[in-house]
């Protein structure tokens, strides 16, 4: 072995010691500590592997993986001491092993690379997160259903460029996000099923002479088959990008339905109330109550869009296979994750203790001439009007109510037929919020029938 000044994994070829700054630059022991265990597994699975196909003993690879478990439970009590001169988790690992079991520790490398184990153990933690991504989404998804089915028929306002455009029901706006963050859902399972690939076996970049068993490393990490190209297998790291662009999107729909609870929760909105637990005060105003946790969940989307932008950059354009660019995916990935799991944990929270205020949501739904379109489509059915003339009428309707200072429902028969003679009594059926929306009986409509069918098909999927 070589002397302190020069690294005791490849000593052998150096004769000096990396400048400290060098060290700074090429260290990542920092952030990558976090795939300890992911590290721990790959070598522990590798190990068991080298043994079953007779290129280490068994008697090392049984002080091989004791010694890993050892070293896992140093790092997990806060006891294990990190080197920055040992650069990344893989080497604080092996030199850690090597102290605590000798000899032996040094066969653990045979026929792999830190590249197939890097790839490895970062997949495993990505494959992680999506699988706690997954349990987030579901967790939202069932919170969204319970306000859904309680507010089925709960008529509100709904809008265009923020403008009441016609009514809806509070159950219909709820299962809007609980389709959008159904396929967040859909997008992170693909994700998982397309990234569970094994690089470990593929070795620095051409695979190896060594007779190693790839099916059963695979195997024992969950992995569903090894990877099938090694330069492959060792150089993308597109199942991270699919990770952050499946959070990044699933951040957009994310901020927009913070962007709502924002508004809503507004002394000038009074839709939805949100608990005390998951609201801040003002340290000067005392009668403010702030939607900070939605504020932040809106927020989120800009750190994790831009670890998305980030690593697309980083990955650009490099030669295959591997290349030090990629340490850089780590740290996006780590902190888009954590961020991520956190906005849906507080939607979830939000969106559990929330009340929605059925007054002032049915208050506001009927104003603005929200049923204008109801009596535009009453003049076509019953009078049998071309929807162009019944588009005028209505406006004209409209504009006699706004300067009369009332709602459509209480223009009176004579005002109504002052634009158009034969308008009966029967239009104000149509009036009204509730039969506005009990009237949107296409598939995938408000009406509180289509909102409790969507509401039963989805609980039989979650
Ligand atoms: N710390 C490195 C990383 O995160 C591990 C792989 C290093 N491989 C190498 N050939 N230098 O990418």
């Amino acid at each position: 072995m070589t002397d302190q000044s020069s690294n005791q994994m490849w000593g052998g070829r150096f004769a000096a010691g990396p400048d400290a700054i060098m060290e700074a630059i090429n260290a990542s022991i920092g952030f990558d500590q976090r795939m300890a265990a992911q590290d721990i597994a790959g070598s522990r699975a590798h190990a068991a592997m080298l043994a079953a196909t007779g290129v280490i003993t068994d008697s090392d690879a049984q002080a091989i993986r004791e010694g890993l478990l050892t070293v896992l439970s140093e790092i997990q009590n806060g006891e294990f001491q990190f080197s920055t001169a040992l650069e990344d988790i893989h080497m604080n690992v092996e030199a850690r092993l090597k102290e605590v079991i000798g000899e032996p520790a040094g066969r653990l490398h045979t026929g792999r690379s830190r590249n197939d184990q890097v790839a490895t153990d970062f997949k495993l933690w990505v494959r992680d997160q999506l699988d706690a991504a997954e349990s987030g989404l579901l967790a939202l998804i069932r919170a969204l259903l319970a306000q859904a089915e309680a507010g089925a028929d709960w008529v509100m306002p709904g809008f265009t460029h923020l403008q009441t455009a016609q009514p809806v029901t509070w159950g219909h706006h709820m299962m809007a996000y609980v389709e959008m963050f159904g396929r967040d859902l859909s997008r992170v399972r693909d994700a998982r099923a397309r990234m569970n690939e094994s690089p470990l076996g593929a070795a620095a970049l051409a695979g190896t002479s060594f007779p190693i068993d790839r099916q059963m490393t695979a195997e024992a990490l969950g992995f569903d088959r090894p990877a099938a190209n090694s330069l492959d297998a060792v150089s993308d790291r597109d199942f991270a990008l699919e990770f952050l662009s499946s959070a990044s999107i699933c951040a957009v729909h994310l901020s927009r339905f913070a962007e709502e609870l924002v508004i809503w929760s507004s002394a000038q909105f009074r839709f939805v109330t949100l608990s005390d637990r998951f609201s801040t005060g003002s340290s000067i105003m005392p009668q403010k109550k702030n939607p900070d946790a939605a504020e932040l969940i809106r927020a989120k989307v800009g750190r994790i869009y831009g670890a998305n932008t980030a690593l697309m950059m980083v990955m650009k354009g490099l030669p295959l296979a591997y290349s030090k660019d990629m340490q850089e995916d780590k740290e996006q990935v780590f902190d888009a994750a954590d961020n991520w799991m956190l906005a849906l944990a507080a939607m979830e929270g939000m969106v559990k203790d929330m009340t929605a205020n059925r007054e002032s949501l049915a208050a506001a739904a009927g104003s603005g001439f929200s049923t204008a379109t109801d009596l535009a489509d009453w003049l076509v059915r019953v009078l049998g009007l071309p929807f162009r003339d019944a588009h005028h009428v209505t406006g004209s309707l409209v504009a006699m109510a706004e300067s009369k200072g009332c709602d459509l429902p209480d223009l009176t028969l004579e005002d109504m037929q002052s634009v158009h003679a034969d308008i009966t009594d029967d239009v104000y059926s149509v009036l009204t919020v509730q039969n506005s929306v009990n009237s949107r009986q296409s598939y995938g409509g408000t009406a509180p029938d289509q909102v409790r069918a969507q509401v039963k098909r989805w609980k039989a999927l979650v």
